[in-house]
């Protein structure tokens, strides 16, 4: 797939201007790489610090999926940051995948995702920690250096645009099967203990498997729970 990169020293959010493209009629593969963010967003409303050391882009997508199945693209997109850490890594370091798309090395986060719907095109936004990490997330963090790998914030956003193309092409062509095989072969494996965020409350259960549609299957003493959207802890 062919991607056009717009390159900026400084956005507020890269997916902010990614929508603003996309309004003005952005093509599919259009992507806006900032060095550095000053309002960076993650999920749940929570900002996402960014400044220059570290790849933030936003990919503009323009796909034929129906939008029920856009929430596929963020296990595809963690499938590709995963491929892409391994690479800058040493061998023996594999990164990690937690539900719904968190980039994991020894249980800390590397990465973060935040995929949006503008109009008709899909916004894949892609924080990786190359050089910095967070003082206080609330949460474990690395970077690639601080795990011992080497790169340089160009060469990993080459790297992540020709896995993510890959990742793209196999789920366009096969659908989501082998987007979920791959995700969970990298994933906790089943029967972990989780701890998600239902809507505001935390609840507590075995990890059961994906769902055929992504969403998380969870073991909990009244029976097995589907849950959509929220914000999973391995224990
Ligand atoms: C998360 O909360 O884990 C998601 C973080 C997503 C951060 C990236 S950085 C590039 C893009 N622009 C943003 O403002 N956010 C995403």
């Amino acid at each position: 797939m062919m991607f056009n990169v717009r390159h900026y020293e400084r956005l507020g959010s890269t997916n902010d201007e990614a929508r603003r493209l996309a309004a003005e009629g952005a093509e599919h593969g259009t992507v806006v790489h900032a060095d550095e963010q000053t309002a960076g967003r993650g999920r749940l409303a929570r900002t996402w610090f960014s400044p220059a050391g570290n790849l933030y882009l936003s990919l503009v997508l323009r796909l034929e999926t129906p939008p029920a199945r856009r929430q596929e693209l963020s296990f595809l997109a963690s499938l590709a940051v995963a491929d892409t850490v391994d690479a800058m890594l040493p061998k023996h370091v594999r990164a990690m995948l937690k539900w719904p798309n968190d980039v994991l090395i020894a249980g800390a986060k590397i990465a973060g995702i935040l995929i949006e719907q503008a109009d008709d095109a899909t916004i894949a936004g892609i924080g990786l920690n190359i050089l910095h990490t967070p003082a206080s997330a609330g949460y474990k963090t690395t970077s690639i250096v601080a795990s011992g790998g080497l790169a340089s914030v160009d060469g990993a956003r080459d790297i992540l645009l020709d896995r993510f193309g890959k990742r793209l092409a196999v789920w366009q062509a096969n659908g989501f099967g082998p987007v979920r095989d791959a995700w969970m072969e990298r994933a906790h494996p089943i029967g972990a203990s989780l701890r998600v965020m239902v809507s505001g409350e935390t609840v507590e259960g075995a990890f059961g498997g994906l769902d055929t549609d992504g969403a998380l299957l969870l073991d909990v003493p009244g029976g097995r729970q589907r849950v959509v959207a929220g914000d999973v802890g391995v224990v």
